[in-house]
């Protein structure tokens, strides 16, 4: 009888453990003004990642008592993401938000620092499969779909095109890249050849230019990410070609900007990095301190499945012919607007 009583307890308090929120069993929580540490990782040095960490400075410094911890590697460097973010969880910090160059890669770490009460976010690009609560950014595959669709208008739905990109793992780039090929789709647009650089500048710009080389009657360039457009307006005109090799690419940088303004860019997809810093910071500062489940339920998330939580941070297409609009509503938005 005694035994039976004790298996009944044992499995009554196992049951009581499955259904208990995530949130009142695993995750600290903290009072507003205490102090509160929350880590930021991004993926290589970059003026897109700077204003992802100006985004995230400017809201520690709205949040009582919240400090941000920064970190980005030099170039792609899956190995230092990882290393840093087990640091991160070996210092105590209380929340993390990673754009992880490698999904796989990093989702060791993410059970760990969930493991022990520190809640991960994604920001830029995803890690669905690896536990973290919500992802942060731009919808990844819609925008390489837009870009597709704007260089089918630019080539008038004919001609060659090579893919430059920064990373062949991480998500971001996959969907962009799996976007753009879809808005293909039925055109006579063929692509030649897709090339990685590994986040590094001069890698980029000597990929750009293999591609000039390689196939001259090239009519169009997709840049993925941020160093690409620029990498590919350099190659275009060192090799006197400009206006006949267009280029659709992404982020809106200073340099960017004026490369558009010259016509070297046609289109680009812009991203608000700075917002991504900002959200993912104040996300994680209330989820310590009003706790996850409450901030999931406030966003609209709770009902959803982890993988696929995406708080949609927005694009916007901006051409020569919009940016100064796109000015103003970036001001409208209080996202800083320098260099251009
Ligand atoms: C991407 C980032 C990338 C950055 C710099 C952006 O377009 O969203 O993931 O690190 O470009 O290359």
């Amino acid at each position: 009888m005694k035994l039976l009583k004790t298996v009944l307890m044992f499995i009554f308090s196992a049951l009581i453990l499955l259904v208990l929120p995530v949130d009142a069993t695993t995750f600290k929580t903290k009072k507003p003004g205490e102090k509160i540490v929350i880590a930021g990782i991004g993926k290589c040095i970059h003026a897109y990642w700077h204003e992802v960490e100006l985004g995230m400075k400017a809201a520690g410094r709205k949040l009582k008592g919240c400090q941000v911890r920064w970190f980005v590697p030099a170039k792609e460097d899956v190995r230092a993401q990882v290393s840093t973010f087990e640091s991160f969880i070996a210092q105590g910090v209380d929340g993390i938000v990673i754009g992880p160059s490698n999904p796989a890669a990093i989702k060791g770490a993410v059970q760990k620092a969930l493991s022990a009460g520190i809640p991960v976010i994604t920001f830029d690009t995803d890690a669905p499969e690896s536990g973290r609560l919500i992802y942060v950014g731009t919808d990844n595959y819609k925008a390489g779909y837009e870009a597709g669709k704007m260089m089918v208008k630019l080539l008038k739905g004919k001609g060659k095109v090579a893919i430059c990109t920064g990373s062949l793992t991480a998500l971001n780039s996959v969907q962009r890249m799996e976007g753009f090929k879809d808005a293909l789709k039925g055109t006579k647009i063929e692509i030649v050849e897709t090339y990685n650089d590994g986040e590094d500048k001069a890698k980029a710009l000597a990929n750009a230019q293999a591609a000039m080389q390689k196939y001259p009657d090239l009519d169009g360039f997709y840049g993925v990410y941020a160093i690409n457009g620029p990498a590919c307006a350099q190659a275009i005109k060192m090799a006197g070609k400009v206006g006949k090799v267009k280029i659709v690419c992404f982020d809106t940088t200073a340099e960017h900007m004026q490369l558009i303004k010259q016509g070297l860019i046609n289109a680009t997809i812009g991203q608000r990095p700075f917002m991504m810093g900002y959200k993912g910071t104040e996300i994680l500062y209330r989820m310590v301190t009003e706790g996850v489940e409450k901030v999931l339920r406030d966003l609209k998330m709770d009902k959803l499945a982890t993988q696929k939580r995406h708080l949609d941070t927005g694009i916007d297409i901006v051409t020569k012919e919009n940016m100064e609009t796109y000015r103003k509503q970036l001001l409208k938005l209080g996202i800083p607007v320098q260099g251009w």
